[in-house]
């Protein structure tokens, strides 16, 4: 992790506000597309303020579900907002560098975030590491194959500090395939605007 405040730590206190639509949009699609146990272990890398981990406990109280993400502001709206629910926690960790042992997790699943990743290979190995074997992996993010996504990534390169890349399916199947998954289904999909693209890829460790 780098010294100095992470990219995200100003916008903590006004990313749900700023943000609503969209992360209700993204958020709720993905939630709608996963299924877990209620003994189902769930990882979500770059969690940001938790909203995830919120529309999960609050049909599934008990669920055990963690968070990690390198922004102490964002994971501290994320400790408020879930502080009802026990088997909830939430930790500073990169998704480089997993604070976990092999095979601890059912789900793990990132959204919106892959994008700020620099390190892709290596963070989606670490999902891959974590993961038991019969477990899944589901990411959901931006999809360069569309323009407008296209043009974003070129402008936010130069100007928005820790964006990396977002990538084409084609270019998330490969880096999916080298982090040692089995893909199981991608799909591009737009949620809401009629230019925005996004896709959502669904993976398994590969025996
Ligand atoms: C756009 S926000 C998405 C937050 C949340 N997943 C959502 O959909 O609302 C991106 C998040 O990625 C986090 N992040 C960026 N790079 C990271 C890394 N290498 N490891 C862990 N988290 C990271 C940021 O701190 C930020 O909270």
């Amino acid at each position: 992790m780098k010294n100095g405040p992470a990219p995200y730590d100003k916008q903590a206190a006004s990313y749900d506000r700023a943000w609503r639509r969209y992360i209700a949009r993204t958020l709720g699609f993905l939630k709608a597309t996963i299924s877990f146990r209620s003994s189902d272990k769930i990882l979500d890398i770059a969690c940001g303020t938790g909203e995830f981990e919120r529309l999960i406990l609050r049909e599934h109280p008990d669920q055990q579900v963690i968070g990690i993400d390198i922004s102490e502001n964002m994971l501290n709206f994320a400790r408020g907002k879930c502080s009802p629910y026990p088997n909830a926690a939430f930790l500073k960790a990169d998704a480089s560098a997993l604070p976990f042992p092999d095979q601890t997790f059912d789900l793990v699943v990132s959204a919106n975030s892959l994008h700020y990743f620099d390190k892709p290979s290596i963070s989606l190995a670490e999902m891959r590491r974590v993961l038991l074997p019969a477990g899944s992996l589901v990411i959901l993010d931006w999809c360069k194959d569309y323009l407008v996504c296209r043009c974003f990534d070129f402008c936010f390169r130069r100007i928005e500090r820790g964006y990396q890349s977002c990538y084409t399916q084609r270019e998330l199947q490969r880096l999916l395939d080298a982090a040692g998954f089995a893909i199981q289904s991608t799909r591009k999909i737009k949620l809401g605007s009629i230019f925005w693209g996004h896709i959502i890829a669904v993976a398994t460790p590969k025996a």
